[in-house]
């Protein structure tokens, strides 16, 4: 069994990190950067005028590209690409969460694209990005590790499918971490990113085959100090040591250190069960996933439930006894007991959708490419499964 361990990109953590953008561009010999962020808070924070004036410092051309929204779309991406061609950008700047990262990563992809062809072909998987452009983030949110990820999810508002590309071409270039720019991220957001650094370790723990052990622990200690984090963070916005845990473990949990060693990559079943969640009802992510992982997890703990004890033992203090399915039960419940203490929702309900029995056919068919591909690793899901997933989630 071979892992593949890669993470070429170059990180810089700390307070000011953010001001090294000038200074790292003109090292790499960049003539003119699109700037690309969300809907707002990187405006109101002052961010982005100090990274133009520290670009200005260091006769860096720029030009920017605002209006990305949570569920990141297509359309703007293709803007991008366009606006970008028309420009001569040689790379992109990153001031936001993982929709601004990965919106960019899309536009990077297209603008390498020889062939100047759909970007949405690569999100379809008719063609495979053949490279991207240097591409450095300003992370302003700690929940999705799309800073060192090899991964962009994007979201075509033509039928409100949303997918995603994973590609080592898609791993930043840089990466500039300052804990103080996300002290401002609302108490929702704080909680929505803490359970999506979770479940990047939880897909990557529950997997079928073997493991190593240094795997298992330090996913152990990831999951343990990014509950803690996420806790102190909300009652204290300005934790700066809760904000560097939240966002050092955030990269951590998705850059591929939590899968080394493990037969295969992880389960995934409930990111992509979401996926056609937020795609299709605009919910937030990390909303989504503690929506949906109560009920993945019951449906599928009897394939190994030592796996699930093992978690309860080391962050519930769950003693080992006889009873393993006992135990695996007691840490679904006590892991829902964590997603409803920070005020994430547990089941669809909570998280404001109720959808129908034609709904639930359509996100089953949507996550499963109309029968085409089955989902997860720990228990293979056919769409069937899907189906019950979603219904036992409401
Ligand atoms: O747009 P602005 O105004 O910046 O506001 C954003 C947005 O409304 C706000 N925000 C960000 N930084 C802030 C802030 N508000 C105050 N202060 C700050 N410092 O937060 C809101 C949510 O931002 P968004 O970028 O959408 O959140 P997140 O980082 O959770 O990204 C979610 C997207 O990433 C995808 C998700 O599916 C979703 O589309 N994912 C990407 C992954 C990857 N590329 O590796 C992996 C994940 O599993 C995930 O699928
Ligand atoms: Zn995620």
């Amino acid at each position: 069994m071979i892992t593949e361990y890669y993470t070429p990109t170059h990180v810089y953590i700390g307070e000011k990190a953010e001001t090294l953008a000038g200074k790292i561009f003109s090292e790499m010999k960049t003539k003119k950067v699109l700037i690309h962020y969300g809907s707002g808070s990187a405006v109101k924070s002052g961010l982005l005028d100090r990274v133009k004036k520290d670009l200005d410092e260091h006769k860096i051309l720029h030009i920017e590209l605002g209006g990305v929204v949570p569920n990141p779309r297509v359309s703007l991406v293709r803007e991008g690409i366009r606006l970008s061609r028309e420009n001569n950008i040689d790379a992109i700047l990153s001031i936001g969460g993982g929709s601004v990262i990965d919106s960019s990563k899309a536009i990077a992809y297209g603008l390498y694209d020889k062939e100047m062809g759909e970007v949405w072909d690569f999100y379809e998987g008719k063609r495979v990005p053949e490279g991207a452009v240097p591409h450095g983030v300003i992370l302003t949110l700690s929940a999705t590790g799309s800073e060192m990820s090899d991964s962009s999810v994007i979201t075509n508002e033509d039928g409100w499918l949303k997918r995603g590309v994973n590609t080592n071409f898609g791993r930043p270039t840089f990466a500039l971490l300052n804990p103080e720019l996300t002290y401002t991220v609302s108490p929702y957001q704080t909680s929505c990113g803490t359970v999506d650094i979770m479940m990047h370790t939880l897909e990557r723990f529950f997997h079928k085959g073997d493991s190593l052990e240094v795997t298992d622990r330090i996913a152990i200690a990831l999951l343990k100090t990014v509950m803690d984090a996420g806790v102190k963070a909300l009652k204290k916005p300005n934790s700066y040591e809760a904000r560097a845990n939240l966002m050092w473990a955030g990269a951590l949990s998705h850059n591929g250190l939590m899968n080394v060693g493990y037969e295969v990559r992880g389960d995934w079943a409930s990111h992509q069960l979401e996926h056609e969640l937020s795609g299709k009802y605009d919910v937030a992510h990390g909303a989504g996933l503690s929506a949906l992982w109560p009920a993945w997890a019951r449906y599928v703990v009897k394939e190994n439930p030592r796996r699930f004890a093992l978690l309860g033992e080391g962050l519930f203090n769950i003693q080992p006894g006889a009873d393993t399915m006992k135990e695996a039960l007691e840490t679904i419940d006590k892991m829902e007991a964590f997603f409803k203490s920070i005020d994430m929702p547990t089941n669809l309900r909570e998280l404001g959708i109720n959808p129908s029995e034609d709904d639930i056919k359509e996100l089953a068919e949507k996550a499963s490419f109309y029968n085409k591909r089955k989902l997860g690793s720990f228990k293979v899901l056919s769409t069937l499964d899907m189906e019950n997933i979603y219904k036992e989630a409401r």
